[in-house]
């Protein structure tokens, strides 16, 4: 991150998605109490500044380009119990690690962005949740109620988004003392791989190309070079902007340009089941000057993705607009391609993300709910072989990840059978890759990426 001074400006008049159809917004049971909240939270510094989401805009075009890769990733819902030094630092550790193996593996630049830092709201399948005769609210993400099952902590509460506000904000302060503060140092590639992980067989092959890093550091200090480069990195927030009340609270008008930024995180994304054309989510985007990303599943239409653009990135804006994709491995190879196919013959360059979460996730015999590391790599694989087929850039991943020794999916080169999901199965949303998995899966798209074709024929002899 590049730290800016610039002063934050106003805020903007009221949302111009105000009044259209808002699709999972909590049913908040004191509107008096929320305009309270939104009225304190409007008046608290931003999080971000807008120069450092024109950074991240600039870095995101390059992979829209072909010059870079995304690594986003975290948690599926943050809570405010894991806002510690310990949790972070964890989560930061498997980004950082799994940056490297990329750096490293694919001789890429790779933009590191946490789903970090503000990924406190989610959205539901269903709006109720019913054990055994009891039926409550569905958990919708710290910001808004609690996970235990009683209708006191299921209740939506307001005063949840303040502390969702400075959960961001100390998890923020973290990563950015982390990213530039010593610790994200690439002298320190062998401390991040320590604890369970050393151990595993992904964990001694990070430790292998550690050393070889080690070797080209030796040698460029030996030959009098230390860029400045190497003892830093650049970290960004994101989450889904799914909490329309709190994502315009937070939006300010920049004072350098007059432009509105939600300065809640670098990067807000919105998801698969609030990107209607017509709906508020898209108008929020829409009228925000960062970054922005929207999940396309597979019911995604061609000219729905290209309507999605119309609105999103009229003027063709490299780096505005990331299309974050999430199939599911069965149908990646079928249904990935009409739609790149159908962007790509507009002459529009995107970054194309793959999510291979969202798309895989079953229900263990346990109950649990959980996901195969080898559909993830399969859904990453067909992701890879269609960008080789069309000769369009793979641009990155999305994926759930914590730095901890979970048991929340299976599989892996230290495996987790489906047995064991009850040992560690901490998550408060969707199941995460541990960081052991998550090291085989970055050693498996660092290869993939390796290995791709170099050349990327002319979009018009593509179509
Ligand atoms: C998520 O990213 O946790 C999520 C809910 O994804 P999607 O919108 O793609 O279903
Ligand atoms: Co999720």
């Amino acid at each position: 991150m590049t730290a800016t001074a610039e002063v934050p400006g106003s805020a903007p008049a009221d949302g111009s998605w105000r009044g259209l159809p808002a699709a999972q917004q909590p049913d908040w049971p004191d509107s008096g109490h929320l305009t309270a909240v939104t009225e304190e939270l409007a008046g608290l510094p931003p999080l971000v500044f807008a120069g450092e989401c024109d950074v991240l805009r600039e870095r995101l075009a390059a992979v829209a380009r072909g010059e870079a890769f995304v690594l986003q990733g975290g948690d599926c819902a943050e809570t405010f119990a894991g806002a510690t030094a310990d949790s972070v630092r964890a989560k930061l550790q498997t980004l950082l690690q799994m940056a490297v193996v990329l750096t490293y593996g694919a001789s890429v630049p790779v933009v590191k962005i946490g789903r970090m830092a503000g990924q406190f709201a989610k959205p539901r399948s269903r709006p109720a949740e019913l054990r055994d005769g009891t039926e409550l609210p569905a958990y919708r993400g710290d910001a808004v109620n609690g996970f235990e099952f009683t209708a006191r902590a299921r209740t939506p509460d307001p005063g949840r988004l303040l502390r969702a506000y400075h959960c961001s904000a100390v998890t923020l302060n973290l990563c950015r003392a982390f990213a530039t503060g010593g610790y994200a140092d690439l002298h320190q590639v062998h401390a991040w791989n320590q604890d369970f992980v050393a151990e595993s067989p992904s964990g001694q092959r990070y430790e292998r190309l550690a050393g070889e890093i080690d070797r080209a550091l030796a040698f460029m200090r030996a030959c009098g070079a230390d860029p400045e480069e190497l003892h830093a990195v650049e970290f960004y927030s994101s989450h889904e902007a799914l909490l329309l009340d709190y994502e315009q609270a937070l939006t300010r008008n920049d004072s350098r340009t007059g432009l509105p930024y939600d300065t809640s995180a670098h990067f807000v994304w919105i998801g698969e089941r609030t990107r209607a054309l017509g709906g508020a989510h898209i108008e929020f985007a829409r009228s925000i000057r960062n970054p922005v990303g929207v999940k396309v599943g597979p019911g995604a239409t061609p000219s729905e993705v290209l309507a999605l653009i119309g609105r999103l990135n009229p003027d063709g804006e490299r780096g505005r607009l990331t299309l974050i994709t999430r199939m599911g491995a069965a149908r990646v190879r079928a249904v990935l391609p009409p739609l790149i196919k159908a962007v790509i013959a507009e002459g529009i360059e995107v970054p194309w993300v793959c999510d291979p979460m969202h798309g895989n996730t079953f229900e263990a015999p346990s109950g649990h709910k959980t996901r195969r590391l080898d559909d993830v790599l399969d859904e990453v694989q067909g992701f890879f072989e269609v960008h080789r087929d069309l000769g369009t850039h793979p641009g990155g991943i999305h994926i759930e990840f914590t730095g901890d020794n979970v048991t929340e999916c299976v599989g892996g080169s230290r495996a987790v059978a489906a047995a064991d999901l009850h040992q560690r199965y901490e998550t408060a949303c969707d199941p995460r890759l541990n960081r052991s998995q998550a090291l085989d899966l970055a050693f498996t798209v660092a290869d993939r990426y390796r290995t791709r074709p170099a050349a990327r024929p002319p979009a018009a002899s593509v179509r």
